[in-house]
């Protein structure tokens, strides 16, 4: 497959007075369209910073990305972020906080009535439009971040970036937006890079799981195909030789090749 999105020779450094840290170095990934990336690594080794400067919310030191041909150089509608915690616009309603976005991206192209619609279209993909009146501090935090992923989502983006978008969710309510997303992602093909923390997640959900190595000057360690089928199932995965098999990979790069600093010296 062509490359749709490319990180090329990647360096990043944060100034503080006269001293620079550097924390990402040479990082190089090339992805397709469709693609369903995870990126995996220690925390502090610098996968937001990675998420940040695909996002054009950062400015990278040296190296470039370029996006279906064209050079990333500041944010756009065509990379929709997603985070751990929700970011929605709490005196906004959720139909009126995906309504935003809708309002926004699609101003010239769409109107009046098909912002309504296709706000309400994406609030179905989530399974959101029972409480499309509540305010965010009215549902859970599920909830929200399914509203989050609808509302990145309606802006149609080249790219969606998550950036743990489970991570502040209990067990259950976790598995169960995974599976929300698994089933958006068969129907609409996105390309998709998300961060996690959870290997079974990591494995579960993508095509590639990227493991970085720690910082300070991190860079993407090795990079694990997982060839299973789809569409995936949870339970049929526990026994699956190639799911176990992807599972000790990335076990075995976090917590053997790579353990995380604080552990190093035990
Ligand atoms: N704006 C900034 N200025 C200076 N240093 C920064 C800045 N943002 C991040 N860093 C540093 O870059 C490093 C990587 O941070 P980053 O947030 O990317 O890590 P992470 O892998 O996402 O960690 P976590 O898993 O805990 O979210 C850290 O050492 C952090 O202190
Ligand atoms: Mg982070």
């Amino acid at each position: 497959m062509l490359p749709f999105l490319k990180v090329e020779q990647v360096n990043k450094s944060f100034a503080r007075g006269a001293a620079t840290t550097e924390v990402l170095r040479n990082i190089n990934l090339t992805i397709s369209r469709g693609e369903y990336v995870s990126i995996i690594g220690h925390s502090g080794c610098g996968k937001s910073t990675l998420l940040n400067l695909i996002a054009g919310l950062a400015k990278i030191t040296t190296g470039g990305i370029i996006l279906d041909n064209r050079e990333v150089n500041e944010p756009g509608p065509d990379r929709a972020v997603v985070f751990q915690n929700h970011s929605l616009l709490p005196w906004l309603t959720t139909y009126q906080n995906v309504k935003l976005a809708v309002d926004k991206v699609f101003s010239q192209s769409k109107s009046r009535s098909e912002r309504h619609t296709w706000t309400m279209h994406n609030l179905e993909l989530v399974q959101m439009v029972h409480a499309k009146d509540k305010l965010p501090a009215e549902i859970s935090g599920g909830m929200k971040q399914r509203v989050g992923i609808a509302r990145a989502l309606a802006m149609e983006p080249k790219v969606l970036l998550l950036d743990e978008p489970f991570g502040a969710l209990d067990a259950l309510t976790r598995a169960h937006l995974q599976d929300s997303v698994m089933q958006i992602h068969a129907r609409l093909g996105n390309t998709v890079i998300m961060i996690t923390h959870d290997v079974d997640e990591a494995v579960l959900l993508s095509d590639r799981i990227v493991m970085m190595t720690n910082g300070p000057s991190a860079t993407i360690g090795e990079v694990l195909d997982v060839p299973l089928p789809r569409p995936r199932k949870r339970l049929e995965l526990s026994s699956d030789p190639t799911y176990l098999r992807s599972r000790e990979a990335v076990m075995r790069f976090l917590y053997e090749r790579h353990r995380a600093p604080s552990l190093q010296a035990a």
